[in-house]
């Protein structure tokens, strides 16, 4: 096992009914604005949850973050945030409006202009406190202390993070992802899942803990996933669905192994040319990938194949062929495609996104290998 410092300071809050007790752990005399998304708070009930919760509380609103949150929207909240002089912030939704809200966090008091804290990873030395009441499983955005921003403007998908960005606590209450769409249900399956294998399916290094937890969170998703996807509200079903997701990607399974995170990288890339959902681009990145690296993840991908999917038998080869094939078949099982073409997409409008992992120079994966070259060569194989 590797070295490694962890800390987690979010406070969970997790059960039906939670929302309640919101104003035990908003600082009394907070200003605070509530951000949100589109609007499917409102049609759910969850805004007037909240709103009631906080009856005594000065509330301004900020909604209207989008999926995949924009820089240019948060700059918005940003004047009202100091427009309003707001002392706390309230996210409620997904993990792009828990994300866009860690950004306005950081954002409102950085001095300088706050595109550098994406463009050039510049420090956050200050941000307001964050609160936040999930409403879709997915991110691990509510137990963890990064988030992804979209430049519309320059096609930039880029991520940040700063312990200060940590929720100071989270509300995960299972029946607010009732209202979701089977696809996004799917999405979030899948979005756990990859998060697991980003710190996975690397290569061996002695930390049992770490493996048997992740293989522990993959199984339950697998498991799972019919009951999720199934039209009655099975509350085990989404309470399980919703910590599998936390527990996937607040640190604790990456602390101490190698780490991945190519497939997210790809990913994001394929979000900003082409404006994919998340889920849906680690799907198609997430086997092709896994393919081009087989050498490198051979025993990691024989461990996977045994413990997660009880393959036993055949060669080598074939037991790491058939594990990849049950990793996408799954994906497929929740309604996500797994190919490029799937979604309209043809080998020309991929050559933007060459070029920019060209300019980039960036080197992948766990082990610092998966260059521009294999990128073409992967996203080609996911055509
Ligand atoms: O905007 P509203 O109207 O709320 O609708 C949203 C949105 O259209 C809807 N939704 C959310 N909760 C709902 C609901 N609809 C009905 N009922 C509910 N209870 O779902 C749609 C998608 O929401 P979004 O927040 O975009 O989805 P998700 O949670 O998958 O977040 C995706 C974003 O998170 C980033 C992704 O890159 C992407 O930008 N990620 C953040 C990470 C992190 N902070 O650690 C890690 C992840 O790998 C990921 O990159
Ligand atoms: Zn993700």
């Amino acid at each position: 096992m590797n070295s490694f410092d962890f800390y987690n300071p979010v406070k969970i809050l997790f059960g039906e009914g939670k929302i309640d007790q919101l104003a035990q752990e908003v600082p009394v005399n907070a200003i605070v604005l509530m951000t949100y998304g589109g609007g499917s708070i409102k049609k759910n009930g969850i805004y007037d949850k909240v709103l009631s919760a906080l009856k005594g509380y000065k509330v301004v609103e900020f909604g209207g973050i989008e999926p995949n949150p924009r820089f240019e929207t948060l700059m918005n909240a940003v004047t009202v945030v100091n427009a309003e002089k707001i002392t706390f912030l309230l996210a409620v939704g997904g993990g792009s409006v828990l994300d866009g809200t860690k950004f306005i966090a950081a954002a409102s008091l950085f001095k300088g202009d706050p595109w550098d804290i994406l463009k050039r990873g510049a420090k956050v030395e200050k941000a307001l406190p964050i609160g936040t009441i999930l409403t879709l499983p997915a991110t691990g955005s509510e137990m963890n202390s990064g988030g992804v921003i979209t430049r519309e403007s320059t096609k930039e998908k880029l991520v940040f993070g700063s312990p200060l960005l940590f929720p100071k606590f989270s509300i995960l209450d299972p029946t607010t992802t009732y209202s979701l769409p089977k696809n996004q249900l799917a999405n979030g399956i899948v979005d756990a899942f990859i998060h697991t294998t980003e710190q996975y399916l690397t290569y061996p290094s002695n930390s049992p803990i770490q493996d048997r937890y992740a293989e522990s969170i993959l199984k339950t998703l697998i498991e799972i996933a019919p009951h999720v996807l199934a039209d009655t509200d099975d509350y085990q079903a989404r309470a399980n669905f919703m910590w599998s997701c936390t527990m996937a990607l607040n640190g604790l399974i990456g602390a101490g192994v190698p780490t991945d995170w190519a497939t997210h990288m790809i990913g994001h890339v394929l979000t900003a040319f082409f404006g994919l959902d998340h889920g849906v681009t680690l799907a198609i990145v997430l086997p092709a990938l896994l393919r081009e690296m087989k050498d490198d993840k051979r025993e990691k991908l024989l461990q996977y194949g045994r413990n997660v999917w009880g393959i036993e038998n055949g060669t080598e080869d074939n037991r790491i062929d058939e594990a990849i094939i049950r990793t996408a078949s799954f994906f497929n099982s929740l309604g996500v495609k797994t190919k490029l073409s799937a979604y309209g997409i043809t080998s020309d409008q991929l050559a933007p996104i060459f070029e920019r992992f060209q300019t980039r120079q960036w080197k992948l994966g766990e082990r610092k290998n998966i260059t521009a070259n294999r990128i073409e060569l992967i996203l080609r194989s996911a055509l």
